[in-house]
């Protein structure tokens, strides 16, 4: 088989750590026995906004829904374009009309990166947070009145629909069982958000009917963001509401140390569009053009990627090669991994690592 993938690189980073992603990926492809079509694009970026006065084409959904998968690597680059426009101009349009309704994010210590956790190692910490990614408390229906008196008053409305909700949950609920630990955590609020949040809780326990193998519990959510910091080893895998999602899904990778490592997937389960693979950081300006932004949350991108093409082993190998290659006294390390390497050299010896 042929995988076809569209390959956006973005700005800043995105540009130096996507080549290292595809380093990673033609190396599993060559070890794997699969194809790879890849097919670049020079749009959701600051230069093609300065030439085009546009993020994207018109024709950015016809050019890009046929493709496998959307490997993307960073938007945004402050003092060309304003970060609403670029973020609103690309991403946010790839998440909506590809119906990308699922936010996911690995939460993993990798060996050899410091954690702020103190006294965690690799294997303490190994859970996915997924994040309903496009209805819940980010809705757009409210309302201003009486403004600019004393009796100025804002309401902005949470929407939660049963298909929603179900289609998020059975992600989470086949994730879980898929797992050696079987095992999901539902973030609520339904102490103190008497409407919505019971409905989620509601829903949670209707799904969960067809999983009697996997073990489900649920925490407020402030108890649960501690618990992320005090007893990261309780989770498998961690469902929320697109706000609840939004918080866990930062908070998560931060407790795995730095920024550099994380990856993410924005999934149209159903794949009846392309699902988008990205870091998590952004175009990093402040290190952008030096050489030394660190590749690893790009090329833990091609393993979910890969994962997803329904290519699990090359995903797991690129994941063991990071892990291989980390772990080594002798690894080339970027400077947020207090070495001194350049981008390069740690992808290529991962790429290397890949068997
Ligand atoms: P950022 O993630 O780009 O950078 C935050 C800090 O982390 C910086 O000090 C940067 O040097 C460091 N960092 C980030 N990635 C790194 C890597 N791979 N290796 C080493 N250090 C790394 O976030 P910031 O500065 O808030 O945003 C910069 C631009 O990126 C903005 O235009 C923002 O809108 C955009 N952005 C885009 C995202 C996306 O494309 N999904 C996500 C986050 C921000
Ligand atoms: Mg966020």
């Amino acid at each position: 088989t042929t995988h076809r993938i569209a390959v956006i690189p973005g700005d800043g980073i995105g540009k130096e750590v996507v080549p290292e992603g595809l380093r990673a990926l033609a190396a599993a492809a060559k070890t794997g026995g699969f194809g790879l079509d890849l097919v670049e694009f020079d749009f959701a970026s600051a230069d093609y906004y300065l030439e085009h006065g546009k993020m994207l084409p018109d024709d950015w959904f016809e050019r890009l829904r046929d493709f496998d998968a959307l490997f993307f690597g960073a938007v945004g680059w402050p003092d060309a374009v304003p970060d609403h426009v670029s973020l609103w101009g690309s991403l946010l349009q790839f998440r909506r009309r590809f119906d990308q309704y699922v936010s996911l994010r690995p939460v993993r210590l990798l060996p050899g990166v410091a954690s702020p956790l103190a006294g965690r190692v690799p294997g303490d910490v190994d859970f996915l947070v997924v994040r309903e990614n496009t209805e819940g408390e980010y809705s757009s229906i409210g309302g201003k009145i009486f403004e600019g008196t004393d009796r100025e008053t804002v309401v902005q409305e949470t929407v939660m629909t049963r298909t929603g909700v179900d289609r998020i949950l059975k992600y989470a609920f086949d994730l879980a069982r898929a797992r050696p630990r079987q095992r999901l955590t539902s973030a609520t609020k339904s102490n103190g958000i008497s409407i919505s949040m019971p409905y989620w809780d509601e829903r949670v326990e209707r799904v969960a009917e067809g999983y009697p193998d996997v073990a489900t519990d649920k925490y407020h959510i402030d108890i649960l963001a501690a618990n992320f910091v005090l007893h990261p080893d309780w989770f498998d895998v961690v469902v929320a509401s697109n706000l609840f999602g939004d918080i866990l899904s930062d908070l998560g990778p931060a407790c795995t140390g730095t920024i550099g490592v994380a990856p993410s997937a924005n999934i149209n389960p159903e794949r009846t569009f392309p699902s988008l693979f990205e870091p998590v950081h952004g175009s990093a300006p402040d290190i952008a053009g030096k050489g030394i932004a660190n590749p690893v949350g790009q090329i833990w991108c091609a393993s979910m990627m890969l994962e997803h093409l329904g290519e699990p082993a090359a995903g797991a190998e690129v994941l063991r090669a990071i892990e291989d290659v980390l772990g080594r006294a002798d690894a080339p390390r970027t400077p947020d991994l207090g070495g001194n390497a350049t981008t390069a050299d740690l992808g290529i010896a991962i790429a290397d690592a890949i068997r």
